[in-house]
């Protein structure tokens, strides 16, 4: 066994070294002109995710390509056209050298997956695992060798429209996510023909955009940076990440494009990091618009030197890196090391033994929307699905019920493919109206009910919201009043999230909550399951409705995963990565929060008002991070924890109360009480998912030592734990836990 470990590592060893030589050989061939453009991205002619250049001159680019003055493209699709490109670059210039090819999969390529935020609802790395093994498998069909996921900010504000892209609000889960989704992505090897380099993004504090508008700036303490946002990306270069992309925000005043404390000190320096940082799309040219550089020439200097390795888009690179080098402003050594670790990317995925390994046509059309890719994403939206109420056991719904299915998003076969939708087949999804008609023979009715938009839909704002009007209401009445229980579905249009969809307001839109409590009067049993990318403001919804399904958007499968849990075929297992609030303007909401010098209301100044809360509103959230309901019942006893040197052991019992098999995800917390900096009153930093059989229980155990009781100390970074009482908290959400405090030295 040693012996067989040993040689891995060796060949592993050996790998690196003879790529750290093939780079090293190349660049000792190369002009200044072919190492710049090995820095420089374009995008494709066809599909922009970006503001369109004005210059955007087909014809010059593919000149370009051909003199080597381009290292990657985005958004070039199909292997025909990525394969025209990689000809262009390895037949005609002088060193052949073959372009990456990147583009943003970010929940499957053809395949849709469930939206990240989702997938984090399951809280199981096989989900994202085996999820990314579809999307990279059939983003490597098409052609590409790089994709530009995982989204690995972590995101407090459900205003922010990307929230849906991330893993939601808790590091330590986004951390174990990214992991997955990387290794997902990458597999044990670039080399092989079924993975794709990732880029973890955004590095860093994106998520933190001031108020939830989208590409504004964040203020955040170092403390907060070393905490919260970075451990995820920590997580990303642990998992062998191929590349990082920086990001269009300022971060406490230098935009993160040009920040050299996150690329060069922590990234690169402290983290080790090999591969390469490719800019955010135009993001160098916009350090002028930040009013960081005054000009493109600086903004070149700044971004490089900061550690941007590539630029998307913004073509700075290319028409002034040459000029710096020349001049002396920029170090030869520097420009070496950008190409140079692009260069290896290139490498790894095995281009120079063959740049068209991708570019297979048979292999595009045979392995897209198989069966088993459907299996895999079926099964991730049914695992991502969370129950969030279900009064009087409303929840499953037997096999002979008569159903009237309501609601604009139940009949969508579009909305539950989300808005990072890559190469999906439009209205491909199966709806949830499907996915019922397919499980029950019984009768099942349908009505619209309400219009949530109208017009292009995929460039939504709050203009395309469609006029409320109660035109359908009287058909959903009218068929809600026959059945025995009403499926309504609420929520969002899919592209109301995503990319440059920031929202003021978090709650329903148009007239979907006055439905509901239509439909109640005509039938009690309403199950209402949501559909959203973000977390909503819906207490009205939760007071009223008896059953409430978070179904977040779910993908190719989304219709059928519905069906499995409405109807038992699956037993709900899934848990909230994000609180959700009373109202938008408690936003940012998380559980991990400071406690405050004033947390309560004090008895001896009853009537007043100087405590931390609102005066109109509650301040807990409406659900809790971490909850999410199952048709079994769970129950915790018998919270153990003895202290050691360095940590201390934890055991629970956790019993099954039900006759029904179910799966419970075990969230343990810390809270060290009194430290030099102050700490969050709670924080996660371990869970595990148990299996348990009706009336059994089973005994949880955790090893809590020094890496979860610690903290990164500012303002240089330092890891390390503070002597003293600690709180340990174990249960199935961030809010009803057992408690037990412990004295731990270190
Ligand atoms: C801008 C987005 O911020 C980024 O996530 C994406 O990868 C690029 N556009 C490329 O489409």
């Amino acid at each position: 066994m040693l012996s067989s470990c040993m040689t891995s590592t060796n060949q592993t060893a050996n790998q690196s070294d003879s790529i750290t030589q093939r780079v090293d050989s190349l660049l000792a061939l190369m002009t200044i002109e072919e190492k710049v453009g090995q820095l420089n991205l374009y995008n494709g002619t066809w599909d922009f995710t970006g503001p369109v250049p004005a210059d955007n001159n087909v014809q010059q680019k593919a000149e370009n390509i051909r003199a080597g003055k381009v290292g990657a493209m985005l958004n070039v699709l199909t292997t025909a056209a990525i394969r025209e490109a990689q000809e262009m670059a390895v037949e005609n210039s002088r060193l052949g050298i073959p372009l990456l090819f990147g583009y943003d999969v970010v929940h499957g390529y053809r395949t849709m997956l469930p939206i990240p935020l989702a997938q984090a609802s399951s809280w199981d790395a096989n989900v994202a695992l085996e999820g990314n093994k579809v999307a990279a498998r059939e983003s490597a069909a098409a052609g590409l060798n790089w994709v530009f996921s995982p989204m690995i900010d972590v995101s407090r504000d459900g205003r922010w429209g990307r929230i849906m892209e991330s893993a939601g609000e808790d590091p330590f889960l986004s951390s174990i996510m990214a992991e997955a989704w990387i290794k997902g992505l990458q597999g044990d090897s670039l080399s092989d023909i079924e993975t794709v380099a990732a880029c973890a993004k955004h590095f860093a504090a994106y998520g933190y955009a001031e108020a939830g508008r989208e590409y504004n700036s964040a203020d955040i303490s170092l403390q907060t940076l070393y905490n919260v946002v970075l451990p995820p990306f920590k997580a990303a270069v642990d998992a062998g990440a191929a590349s990082f992309m920086n990001g269009f925000n300022d971060l406490s005043g230098v935009p993160v494009t040009a920040s050299s404390l996150l690329q060069r000190d922590i990234l690169k320096g402290q983290w080790g990091f090999k591969g390469f940082v490719v800019s955010d799309y135009n993001s160098i040219y916009e350090l002028i618009t930040h009013g960081y550089s005054p000009d493109s020439v600086t903004a070149a200097l700044d971004a490089v030197t900061a550690g941007s390795d590539m630029d998307m888009e913004s073509r700075i690179y290319e028409n002034h890196l040459k000029t710096l080098i020349e001049e002396g402003k920029v170090p030869m050594s520097m420009l070496d090391d950008a190409a140079g670790r692009i260069l290896r990317v290139k490498f790894q995925l095995g281009l120079f033994e063959d740049p068209y390994r991708y570019c297979n046509a048979e292999r595009e059309k045979s392995t897209m929307l198989s069966d088993e890719h459907f299996t895999v994403a079926r099964d991730a939206a049914r695992k991502s699905i969370v129950l969030l109420k279900n009064e009087g056991n409303l929840l499953p719904l037997k096999p002979s019920q008569k159903i009237a299915v309501i609601g604009e998003l139940a009949s969508s076969n579009d909305i539950p493919l989300g808005s990072w939708r890559a190469r999906a087949t439009p209205n491909s999804a199966v709806s949830m109206l499907d996915g019922i008609e397919a499980a029950t023979d019984a009768s099942v009715s349908f009505a619209q009910g309400y219009q949530l938009t109208e017009g292009d839909r995929s460039f939504i704002y709050e203009l395309n919201m469609a006029k409320p009007s109660t035109k359908g209401f009287a058909k959903a009445r009218a068929i809600a009043a026959k059945a025995d229980v009403v499926v309504l579905a609420l929520g969002e249009d899919c592209f109301q999230s995503g990319e440059g969809r920031s929202q003021v307001d978090t709650g329903l839109k148009g007239n979907q909550e006055q439905l509901l409590k239509e439909l109640l009067t005509v039938n009690p049993n309403v199950v209402v399951v949501l559909m959203n990318g973000r977390p909503l403001a819906i207490p009205e919804v939760l007071k009223n409705a008896p059953a409430v399904v978070e179904a977040w958007f779910g993908g190719s499968q989304a219709g059928h995963a519905i069906a499995d849990v409405l109807y038992g075929a699956y037993n709900p297992s899934g848990k909230l990565p994000v609180s959700f609030p009373h109202h938008v303007g408690q936003e940012p909401i998380y559980y991990s929060h400071k406690n405050t010098g004033r947390p309560e209301r004090n008895e001896m100044d009853k009537g007043l008002v100087f405590w931390s809360h609102y005066i109109d509103g509650p301040s807990d959230p409406l659900l809790p991070f971490g909850f999410g309901l199952s048709y079994s019942t769970f129950s915790y006893n018998g919270l153990a924890v003895v202290a050691n040197q360095g940590g201390a052991s934890v055991s629970i019992k956790v019993t099954n109360d039900s006759d029904i098999s179910g799966r419970e995800t075990v969230q343990l917390y810390i809270r060290d009480v009194y430290a030099r900096e102050t700490q969050p009153v709670k924080r996660l930093v371990d869970f595990i998912q148990v299996d348990i059989d009706g009336r059994q229980s089973v005994t949880v155990e955790f090893d809590l030592t020094e890496e979860q009781l610690g903290y990164f100390h500012t303002p240089a970074g330092d890891f390390y734990a503070e002597d003293g009482l600690f709180h340990i908290m174990v249960g199935g959400n961030s809010r009803d836990l057992m408690n037990q405090a412990v004295e731990v030295s270190f």
